[in-house]
């Protein structure tokens, strides 16, 4: 029996599963974020945490828990994570890959369209009145989706998705970035790989599907923007702070860029000052990627199934640092 710690409203459900497993839980059935001195405070003395990716596992958390063996966050992102400490102090992590690919490949798609056919500034207009005739050439001209290029910076599995769907759905050509070569979307897609310039400079569409690391921060500023075609547009569901959300804002203004499209935000849940304004070409979403109800009940049974594993000495299925497994149990 081990003492968990879930800092946020993860449901019923998946906590009356870790009761089940025979752990005493101490719920924080809240939606708001503890400070980091709270959660300081609530790691004290627990085996096991379940996270969000709005709580901060930082140093300062991971050394105010002395007995925590594992960390199971609720995301497949898992920035918010200090991986490295955790690894350095025995403590397993995981996320939960795989159960959200699928519908975070849909929103980036839903996000896609929405800013190509300018549908939230349709939806406004007509709720405004505005509509008075057809018109061939209306105010609200879109951008063609269907045989276009679609450019994938980060063919990951939700990059993957993305791809299927804008090349047997919409006829799209791919092209992506990615460490290592993707010999599935390559073979079955006809995905070429390119450098980001080469991407940034044929794309149409720029879907980013890169985890946010030392390396991706800002990789979107305005010189990166003024790389792509000034027909393109550029859509955004991985993490907020791979944009610049200044530079994007005048590239959007300069119509360096046709047009973008945010789930995610530089300091979520804030947006930076004017782009909430700005709203011709800008289609914004309040970080819903695998937001269905199916896919966040999926989410919460993933990461309290790798507790579980985890604090029986079996290796979690999504551990993102195995060799601390390995190590402890030899
Ligand atoms: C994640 O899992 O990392 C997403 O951002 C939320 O589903």
């Amino acid at each position: 029996m081990a003492k968990v710690f879930v800092t946020q409203h993860i449901g019923d459900a998946a906590v009356q599963r870790l009761r089940d497993a025979g752990h005493v839980v101490i719920y924080r059935d809240e939606t708001v974020p503890m400070t980091p001195d709270e959660l300081q405070t609530a790691v004290r003395s627990v085996d096991g945490l379940v996270c969000l990716l709005t709580d901060r596992v930082d140093t300062a958390v991971l050394d105010a828990a002395p007995q925590l063996k594992m960390v199971a966050n609720v995301a497949v992102g898992y920035d918010n994570i200090d991986l490295g400490a955790a690894t350095r102090r025995g403590i397993l992590v995981s996320n939960t890959p795989d159960v959200l690919t699928e519908t975070t490949a849909d929103h980036a798609f839903a996000l896609l369209l929405a800013i190509a056919r300018r549908i939230p500034e349709a939806d406004t207009f007509m709720r405004a009145g505005k509509y008075e005739r057809f018109e061939l050439f209306p105010p609200l001209l879109g951008l063609d989706v269907y045989g276009k290029t679609l450019g994938i910076v980060g063919m990951g599995r939700i990059g993957a998705a993305v791809a299927w769907r804008g090349a047997l759905g919409f006829g799209m050509k791919i092209l992506y970035t990615a460490n290592s070569a993707k010999t599935a979307v390559e073979q079955e897609l006809g995905a070429q790989k390119v450098s980001l310039p080469e991407l940034l400079r044929q794309s149409d569409f720029v879907s980013i599907n890169t985890p946010l690391t030392p390396e991706t921060r800002h990789l979107f500023t305005l010189e990166t923007l003024r790389q792509m075609k000034p027909t393109a547009c550029l859509v955004n569901t991985a993490r907020g702070p791979i944009v610049k959300e200044d530079d994007l804002l005048t590239a959007l203004r300069e119509g360096v860029i046709w047009g973008a499209a945010l789930d995610v935000f530089e300091a979520e849940p804030k947006m930076t000052a004017g782009l909430a304004e700005y709203r011709e070409r800008l289609v914004v979403a309040p970080h819903l990627g695998s937001a269905t109800g199916e896919t966040r009940r999926k989410m919460a049974e993933t990461a309290v199934a790798n507790l579980i594993a985890g604090l029986a000495g079996q290796k979690p299925p999504n551990a993102l640092n195995p060799q601390v497994w390995r190590e402890t149990s030899r």
